[in-house]
């Protein structure tokens, strides 16, 4: 748990906080992966007149590990405009899945856990294989 650079990633996700676009919520959040080359992915929330189509930060993560170049995400965290860990929601637990799987390394209020531990059962690739 100690091989990834927690306190960097945090930084990292702390400081594309400060783009977010949350009109409706003021709530930002600010979400960076590390990426198995080494790339560190970042995003924050994008919100919309149309409440219900909002991309949360870790929309704007895969979105960036995928037109990056692609690869598997190792670690994961994101924060609120303070600073606080915050879990993903439930959504975005999905598609981090998808492209980190169940080892995926996850800063938590509770400490370092993986996604396995926040999406047990889940549905996934191997499903449609
Ligand atoms: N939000 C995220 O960006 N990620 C999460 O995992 C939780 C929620 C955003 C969506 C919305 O813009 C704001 O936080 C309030 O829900």
């Amino acid at each position: 748990m100690t091989e990834f650079n927690w306190p960097s990633l945090r930084v990292s996700a702390l400081d594309v906080s400060a783009r977010a676009y949350v009109p409706y919520s003021h709530y930002p959040v600010g979400a960076a992966a590390l990426a198995d080359d080494g790339r560190v992915v970042t995003g924050c929330n994008v919100e919309n007149a149309a409440y219900g189509v909002v991309l949360c930060a870790e929309c704007g993560v895969i979105s960036s590990l995928v037109a990056g170049g692609g690869g598997r995400l190792l670690a994961f965290t994101c924060c609120d405009a303070a600073g606080a860990v915050i879990t993903p929601c439930g959504r975005c637990r999905q598609l981090l899945w998808e492209h980190g799987g169940p080892d995926l390394l996850l800063d938590t209020p509770s400490g370092i856990l993986p996604l396995s531990a926040l999406l047990p059962q889940a549905f996934g690739p191997d499903n449609l294989a």
